[in-house]
């Protein structure tokens, strides 16, 4: 299979033989309940469970991705908790992200209308560089497996809408039936991939992403301060 999942304390074994690795930060938003975490758990650790647990604060899984026979791509995934759209946190959680997932629940249209006030928050907050243009957004309607109410009925209005709000595609999912979830991601890791202009034959072994390393990163501002 394309994917393979690990927690953080293997990552450093594997993968070491492909010619390029790429580390990337990818958030995971939107409204209470409406999956995020059972999303991720599905997708790293092909788990499912009914129970829930809402997530305090923000959350973090790495999936590994053998991408292509030369290319590995490891996200690190940010589950951010529903209830951080109404705090201050998400510009420090959003900090050097290139890619997201916002979610919503079919079976409830308030997380739906909740859908474009997620993706304002991550435009206002997060940009790529070099020329500052938004970080790619897919749409996941969740909980596909069970009945669905409002505009997600209709495909072609889903279509109109990502188009309008500048998502780059929108799938359904279901944690619980593991549907939607891997074509989705590789449908953002693939637009990562073109937006990475460090990618290429000459490109670094270590990814632009940020640094998983415990330690922080050594200060590049001769601000004077440690
Ligand atoms: P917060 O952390 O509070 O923001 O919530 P969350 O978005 O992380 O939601 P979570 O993954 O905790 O799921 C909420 C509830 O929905 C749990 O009871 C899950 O079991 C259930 N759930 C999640 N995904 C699915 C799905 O695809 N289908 C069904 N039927 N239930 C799901
Ligand atoms: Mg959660």
């Amino acid at each position: 299979t394309l994917f393979r999942s690990e927690d953080t304390s293997t990552m450093a074994e594997d993968g070491d033989d492909a010619a390029n690795e790429y580390l990337y930060k990818v958030l995971v938003v939107g409204d209470i309940g409406t999956g995020k975490t059972s999303i991720i758990k599905r997708f790293v650790h092909n788990i499912f469970s009914m129970h829930y647990k809402s997530t305090i604060g923000v959350d973090f899984a790495l999936k590994v991705i053998n991408w292509d026979e030369n290319s590995v791509v490891r996200l690190q995934l940010w589950d951010i908790a529903g209830q951080e759209r109404f705090g201050n946190m998400t510009r420090v959680y959003y900090k050097e992200a290139v890619g997201a997932m916002v979610v919503f629940d079919v079976t409830r249209v308030t997380t739906f209308e909740a859908v474009q006030k997620w993706k304002n928050d991550i435009d206002a907050k997060v940009l790529l560089p070099p020329d500052n243009r938004p970080i790619p957004v897919v749409l996941l309607a969740n909980k596909c497996d069970l009945a669905k109410e409002g505009i997600c009925e209709d495909k072609r209005q889903m279509d109109k809408f990502c188009e309008e709000h500048g998502f780059i595609g929108w799938f359904e999912t279901s944690a619980k039936d593991d549907l939607g979830i891997e074509d989705a991601s590789k449908h953002l890791v693939g637009k990562i991939l073109e937006n990475d202009t460090t990618r290429g034959s000459n490109a670094p072994k270590k990814p632009s992403g940020v640094s998983l390393d415990a330690r922080p990163a050594p200060q590049q501002k001769d601000s004077g301060c440690c």
